[in-house]
């Protein structure tokens, strides 16, 4: 066999193994990891955001033995409340909105990375297996403020 063939057939192989690792690597991290992309949870006015239930209430509340709802508010700049405080070790389910412009939300250090949208409601469960203190952060540019947006999750 020439020596280009050789190159060849190894350039194919290396390119068949790493499709298969990229392959096992999406289905591992869906799978095995429960990383996926929220789903659109709920449509709602933007207008009435703060008179629509959950987001009437926003806030911490038990829905289970060990399972929690927290509803959020984001607005430009902050996000309503600005410090949740969750038990450790419980189910999260975060659930936000937007009132104004597309918000971000993540919580740093976790897997929790959301779109706020207005008019559409963003969903995404989550455990913190230990306690600690997260800061909260907006990374959707929404304007003059969207680097002072941020609050903070504290499991406890
Ligand atoms: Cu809100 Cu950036």
């Amino acid at each position: 066999m020439s020596k280009v063939l050789v190159y060849e057939k190894s350039f194919l192989t290396t390119g068949v193994i790493l499709l298969i690792l990229c392959l096992g690597a999406l289905v591992y991290a869906t799978l095995a990891m429960g990383i996926h992309l929220p789903g659109r949870a709920g449509i709602l006015d933007p207008a009435r955001l703060n008179s629509t239930p959950p987001f009437d209430q926003p806030g911490v509340r038990q829905t289970g033995p060990n399972a929690y709802e927290v509803v959020v508010r984001a607005y430009a700049f902050g996000y309503e409340p600005s410090e949740i405080r969750v038990p450790a070790g419980a189910e999260i389910t975060f659930v936000g909105s937007s009132r104004d412009v597309i918000h971000g939300f993540n919580i740093e250090g976790t897997r929790i990375n959301m779109m706020l949208i207005p008019g559409q409601v963003s969903k995404n469960v989550y455990t913190f297996k230990e306690p600690g203190e997260h800061l909260l952060i907006c990374h959707e540019y929404c304007g003059v403020g969207h680097h002072f947006m941020h609050g903070k999750v504290i499991a406890e």
